[in-house]
């Protein structure tokens, strides 16, 4: 079983859709096996459109009757999925794969929306997933097939690295560790960059983001583990000791890090119920 033998239809094409498309191309999935239902197409699907040939229909009811769909993705804002689950769209997909990487919106719902489909998955990721680099997880519902499960792991990994969990639950919890995480390291990057140019360094915010990077960089090169490697640079009464003293004094910042994520994850909560 490969995706790439597989008709893909790709609902709602904005920043998550269009990243599905783009690594569906760049992984040398046929365009031809692409198919996108957009009400706007924005300027660079249309250019995609041109030079790879991917279809697009601006609605379900334009599409192509005779092609049998194996997975469709959805990729539209919570709000809209009500709209986008008519009988034409159920039609054509009650016997597809569904991964739905719409925040909040449960298996239930979804179960319902989709009248019974039995092969339904849940995926969370973040934006790193627009190139490339997102870091998913995925819940299937328990009547998805073996094959089903794969294709939808497949897929998945075109965007980063996945892993399935087994609660539902955990897809909460995962957004507020890892679906906000980006914007936790950007505010990390904002106020070191700050005070670097306040301290007189102009291009502060490339050396901000390449301390950052060069650190992930040989963290992965030397396979050690974070906590050894700042040990290395914390010497005895040195400048980076003095630093981390003041940041993470009695587990100051782990404490206050730990109930922001805490924050997030109850959040994530309270709007899946609602
Ligand atoms: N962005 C992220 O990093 C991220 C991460 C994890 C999960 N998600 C989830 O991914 C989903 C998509 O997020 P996004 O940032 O990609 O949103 P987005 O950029 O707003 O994309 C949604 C697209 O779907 C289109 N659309 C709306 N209704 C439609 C319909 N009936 N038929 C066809 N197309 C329709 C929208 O068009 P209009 O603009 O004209 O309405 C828009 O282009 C959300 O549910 C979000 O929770 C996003």
């Amino acid at each position: 079983m490969n995706i790439k033998n597989d008709n893909i239809l790709i609902i709602g094409a904005g920043n998550m859709g269009y990243a599905f498309i783009s690594a569906l191309i760049e992984n040398k999935v046929s365009p031809k096996k692409i198919y996108v239902i957009e009400k706007k197409p924005s300027a660079r699907l249309k250019k995609i459109h041109k030079l790879k040939k991917i279809k697009i229909f601006n609605t379900i009811n334009k599409f192509e009757m005779n092609i049998k769909i194996s997975i469709a993705i959805l990729t539209i804002k919570p709000n809209q999925l009500d709209d986008v689950f008519s009988d034409e769209l159920n039609n054509k997909i009650k016997n597809s794969l569904i991964i739905s990487i719409v925040a909040g919106k449960t298996h239930s719902t979804l179960k319902k929306l989709s009248k019974g489909n039995k092969n339904i998955a849940r995926a969370m990721t973040n934006t790193p997933a627009a190139v490339g680099w997102g870091t998913s997880i995925i819940y299937f519902a328990k009547t998805t097939t073996s094959a089903n499960k794969k294709r939808a792991m497949q897929l998945m990994s075109l965007i980063g690295q996945v892993e399935e969990v087994k609660s539902e639950k955990s897809i909460d919890t995962f957004t507020g560790l890892f679906g906000s995480g980006p914007a936790y390291l950007y505010l990390l990057i904002e106020i070191w960059s700050n005070y670097a140019k306040k301290n007189g360094f102009k291009y502060a915010e490339q050396m901000t983001v390449q301390t950052i990077l060069g650190s992930i960089l040989l963290l992965l090169n030397t396979q050690e583990k974070p906590e050894s490697l700042r040990k290395r640079v914390t010497s005895k009464g040195g400048t980076t000791e003095a630093a981390l003293m003041e940041l993470n004094n009695n587990q100051k910042f782990q404490k206050l890090f730990e109930k922001a994520i805490s924050k997030a994850i109850k959040k994530a909560t309270t709007l899946s119920k609602s």
